[in-house]
């Protein structure tokens, strides 16, 4: 049977920093589900399709494929055949994802994507409701969040250095919005499950959070 390590947590809690590391140090696949929500975005914001609109939402559905490959570890996500990753990681899209994330439609077809992928292959996932809903039998489960302001922090110093100007209030502000849809939303809301490890990472370093995991992870193999 696979070994599946479930990690949830709110927006800029970073899961995906941590996921890769503890994926590379297990060789175990790395799948960023919130990069599948944000392509399916994308496709809708190309359609044009208003984000209430989730009649027209549901009917697009049908007519996207999202499929990941892994290339040198680093996790590839195609729309209907096209590599877009470069063009899902804006505010934009993010904005996006979250707020047709709400829909049965739209987690129906990822959350059967996500199960497929886990049956087979050793891997770590990451995203809001992997130890809720998508694998409820995972072996190690962790709920990574750290503090508004943290996040906040580290989310401005990231802009920074690519040199993109920004308030540390208006970050904040960003993922306060943010942390509200995704622990409110109808289907699937952010929570811990009651059997996740929580880690807050807020005077953490990334080292002693990847240290954690992968003792957890070695607790469950012996
Ligand atoms: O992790 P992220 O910022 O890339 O995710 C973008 C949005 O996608 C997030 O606000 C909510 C949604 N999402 C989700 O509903 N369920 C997941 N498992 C992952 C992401």
């Amino acid at each position: 049977m696979a070994f599946n390590i479930a990690l949830d947590g709110p927006a800029g809690a970073g899961k995906s920093t941590i996921a890769k590391r503890v994926a590379k140090e297990l060789s175990y696949i790395y799948v960023d589900t919130g990069a599948m929500y944000r392509a399916m975005a994308l496709f809708f914001l190309r359609e044009g399709i208003a984000p209430e609109n989730e009649a027209a939402i549901s009917a697009a559905c049908q007519k996207i494929a999202v499929t990941l490959s892994n290339e040198k570890g680093e996790q590839q996500v195609f729309l209907n055949g096209e590599n877009v990753n470069g063009l899902i990681r804006t505010e934009e899209v993010g904005k996006m994802a979250a707020a047709t994330s709400i829909y049965n439609k739209v987690r129906e077809k990822l959350t059967q994507l996500q199960r497929e992928m886990a049956r087979t292959a050793d891997l770590i996932m990451d995203g809001r409701d992997i130890g809720t809903c998508v694998l409820p039998e995972a072996q190690v489960k962790i709920y990574l969040t750290a503090s508004v302001e943290i996040r906040g922090k580290r989310r401005f110093l990231e802009l920074q250095e690519k040199g993109v100007t920004c308030s540390l209030e208006k970050i904040c502000e960003d993922i306060r919005l943010r942390d509200e849809q995704d622990m409110n939303r109808e289907i699937s809301p952010l929570r811990q499950a009651e059997d996740a490890v929580l880690i807050d990472s807020s005077l953490m370093s990334i080292e002693e959070v990847v240290n954690e995991i992968l003792t957890l992870v070695e607790e469950k193999l012996e």
